[in-house]
């Protein structure tokens, strides 16, 4: 989809325009191609005093991803950083947060450059002052994000007390924070509770694996078919026959399979694991994208209306999860499950005009908790992921003014692409975020509402 306003402000002219009357000027940013270096400058990085060991241990740890780490703000003279990592594990009171050496350094970020904050669980803390810093930190990395020019992200990852620093889910985590697949995610904390598994092959985290897409035929769906494929998965795209050309289409570019099948019939779950084992011999990952809008204000609603989309975006989902979740506990979804689920920040902050379709999303990000304990049982995790605006057919049809006001309130002020979404996805998918179970990843450039 063409963003014209963003096209203008970079041109010579509307540049100038822009810059003489204060107009957001949205930075193209950093997006990840294969082959592509993690970052793109030295990565610094620093710790509060009682978080030395651990801040040692991890600039060790990416030394061996071959990134040029520095341990001290002043070692890159005039230059840029790619990154600045605050490892904050230990801090004891929040005055010992070395927030203004952080700060020096942000100031100093090469565009779409990246901060990423390491910090332990409140809740885990075991003085009053701890729980502070600890918190402390959620707020502090949330408004770093806010603050961040030229299309730098700042997240933060929440560590369970018994996973080290350098722990796969951990490093997974960095890798994927600090790269151009995580460009449209600033402002996130994200919360890792066990160790994961390293990956035998960073390049294709998915080579062996068997995934399904529904709603694949266009938008993020097709993405994340071609995101997975990258990854090294095999896929089965899902849409309904009347988009079996366009489905084909998609399918055809990465050598999967594709499967006309409305995910509301009630043997959907059943026919796509059929599916999956007969063309392919195995089922692993499943993403539950397809999703559908019906916009009305809740006094104009319409029955059909309601039930139609509770239908598709939420019905649906519960009711194949009921069968992936007894393969998986089969040991019949492989050995580390993984059930993805398309949320919205509709479902997290509430949107006018949209009740049934936040009722449905917030509902997946329920059902994703509780999907995530039951399937933890058999290896697997279950995550949601959050788009704020993404720039697609579905975004497309609304209204100009207000899809130029939506595109334009978050910190990077612009939409993302659908594949910012595809590799939140792809991310959630890899055997390195086995630590990662039951969350939702916003991937929406810090979108204003329900921050
Ligand atoms: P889209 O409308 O471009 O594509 C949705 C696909 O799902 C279509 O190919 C459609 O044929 C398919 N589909 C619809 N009903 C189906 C059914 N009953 N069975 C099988 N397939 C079906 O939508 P888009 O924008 O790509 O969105 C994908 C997902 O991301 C949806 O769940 C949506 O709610 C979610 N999302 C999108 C956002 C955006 O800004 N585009 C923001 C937040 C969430």
């Amino acid at each position: 989809m063409t963003d014209r306003y963003t096209k203008f402000v970079s041109s010579g002219p509307g540049k100038a325009i822009a810059k003489q009357l204060g107009l957001p000027r949205p930075t193209r940013l950093r997006r990840f191609s294969p082959g592509d270096p993690l970052v793109t400058g030295p990565v610094l990085v620093i710790s509060d005093g009682a978080s030395t060991a651990d801040a040692d241990a991890l600039a060790s740890a990416l030394l061996s991803l071959d990134l040029d780490v520095r341990r001290r703000a002043d070692a890159i003279g005039e230059g840029r950083w790619g990154a600045a990592i605050l490892v904050a594990t230990e801090l004891p009171r929040p005055v010992d947060l070395p927030a203004i050496e952080l700060g020096a350094a942000a100031k100093r970020l090469v565009p779409s450059g990246r901060v990423v904050i390491i910090g332990r669980p409140p809740a885990e803390a075991d003085s009053r002052e701890a729980a502070a810093a600890r918190n402390g930190l959620d707020g502090f990395m949330r408004s770093v994000a806010k603050e961040l020019i030229n299309g730098s992200t700042a997240n933060s990852l929440v560590v369970s007390g018994g996973v080290g620093v350098t722990a796969p889910s951990v490093l997974g985590t960095l890798r994927y924070l600090l790269s151009g697949k995580s460009a449209f995610v600033t402002g996130q904390p994200i919360a890792v509770t066990s160790e994961g598994e390293a990956s035998d092959d960073a390049e294709r985290p998915l080579a062996g694996k068997v995934a399904v897409v529904t709603g694949a035929a266009r938008g993020i769906g097709a993405e994340i078919v071609r995101v997975l494929a990258r990854d090294g998965a095999t896929v089965v795209g899902v849409d309904v026959p009347p988009a079996g050309g366009s489905l084909a289409e998609v399918i055809n570019e990465v050598g999967g399979s594709a499967l006309q099948l409305d995910v509301t019939a009630p043997d959907a779950g059943e026919r796509i694991a059929e599916h999956a084992r007969r063309r392919h011999g195995r089922l692993d990952i499943v993403v539950h994208n397809a999703g559908i809008l019906r916009d009305k204000l809740l006094v104009n609603m319409s029955q059909d209306k309601w039930d139609d989309l509770m239908a598709v975006n939420i019905a649906a989902p519960l009711a194949m999860n009921d069968h992936f979740l007894e393969l998986a506990t089969a040991g019949e979804l492989g050995e580390s499950p993984r059930i993805v689920s398309l949320a919205s920040t509709s479902g997290i902050a509430g949107n006018r005009g949209q009740t049934n379709y936040a009722m449905a999303k917030a509902g997946i990000i329920g059902m994703t908790r509780t999907l995530a304990e039951e399937i933890a049982e058999a290896g697997g995790t279950a995550n949601a992921v959050a788009p704020g605006f993404i720039e697609t057919d579905m975004t497309a049809k609304i209204p100009p003014i207000a899809r130029e006001i939506f595109r334009r309130v978050n910190s990077l002020k612009q939409g993302g692409q659908p594949r910012d979404v595809a590799e939140a996805i792809a991310f959630l998918c890899s055997p390195e975020t086995g630590g990662i179970n039951g969350g939702t990843l916003r991937v929406c450039g810090q979108n204003l509402v329900g921050q």
